[in-house]
């Protein structure tokens, strides 16, 4: 994995296990995602497998159904053609990303945790967790870094250069991210003004949206 994977992959995870740490998440919890595709979404599916999550359900739109299969959901529910009323199962933790949970609840069993990152938490029952970069949750992410079994998705409309920085954020809003949308600071893949960046420029030069081989976006 390069650095600029590397990092993604470590800041939108740190978010994620936050999350999960927060709500008190037990290993063997059925999880549901709001959000699946998104920047924190995408990490949140991949760590539930890891943490042990026998059951992860995630809500996409039509098209990022396949890529969120393929983030290991074991199953993808459809926003655009499903509404939560109309889905049977009942799930211990309910994971929200995008500030559903009015809505998504109706999927939480009465006893599950419900966490949400946006802020304010769009349900009563709902616990906010926010991104505090800590040691401790990177002691956790270590392992699953080191043996790069947290694969970095990055936007392939990006990485943009921090000249573009309003162009990027213009996308960000449109809400519509597949992945983390990633802005550099440094002059891409010059390794004397950015070493935690080198390797950026293959990047961006082959278009790499930064999945590994066995993921595809697009
Ligand atoms: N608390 C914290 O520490 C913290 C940290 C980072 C981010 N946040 C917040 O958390 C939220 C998510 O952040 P992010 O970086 O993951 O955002 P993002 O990357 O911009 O999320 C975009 C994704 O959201 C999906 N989406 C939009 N509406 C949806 C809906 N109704 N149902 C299901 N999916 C939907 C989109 O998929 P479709 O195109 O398929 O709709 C897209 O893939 C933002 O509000 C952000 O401000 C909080």
């Amino acid at each position: 994995m390069s650095s600029l994977r590397r990092l993604q992959a470590c800041l939108g995870s740190q978010t994620a296990i936050e999350g999960f740490t927060t709500a008190s998440y037990k290993k063997d919890q059925t999880i549901f995602v709001v959000g699946g595709a998104g920047g924190v979404g995408n990490l949140v599916i991949q760590l539930a497998k890891h943490l042990g999550a026998p059951y992860v359900v995630a809500t996409t739109s039509t098209p990022k159904v396949e890529f969120v299969k393929q983030l290991g959901a074991d199953k993808v529910v459809d926003y655009t053609k499903i509404k939560y009323e109309d889905i049977e199962e009942k799930f211990d933790f309910l994971y929200d990303t995008v500030g559903d949970c009015q809505k998504s609840v109706v999927v939480a069993k009465d006893d599950a945790a419900i966490v949400d990152i946006t802020w304010p938490p769009s349900h009563p029952g709902a616990v906010y967790s926010s991104l505090t970069v800590s040691g401790e949750s990177l002691e956790k992410l270590e392992p699953y870094l080191e043996r790069g079994e947290l694969k970095a998705v990055i936007d392939p409309t990006g990485p943009y250069h921090f000249d573009n920085v309003i162009e990027a954020f213009r996308y960000l809003e449109t809400g519509r991210a597949w992945g983390k949308v990633v802005i550099s600071c440094f002059p891409l893949g010059d390794p004397h003004h950015s070493p935690i960046l080198s390797g950026a420029k293959t990047n961006i030069g082959e278009n790499d949206n930064g999945f590994s081989e066995d993921v595809c976006l697009k």
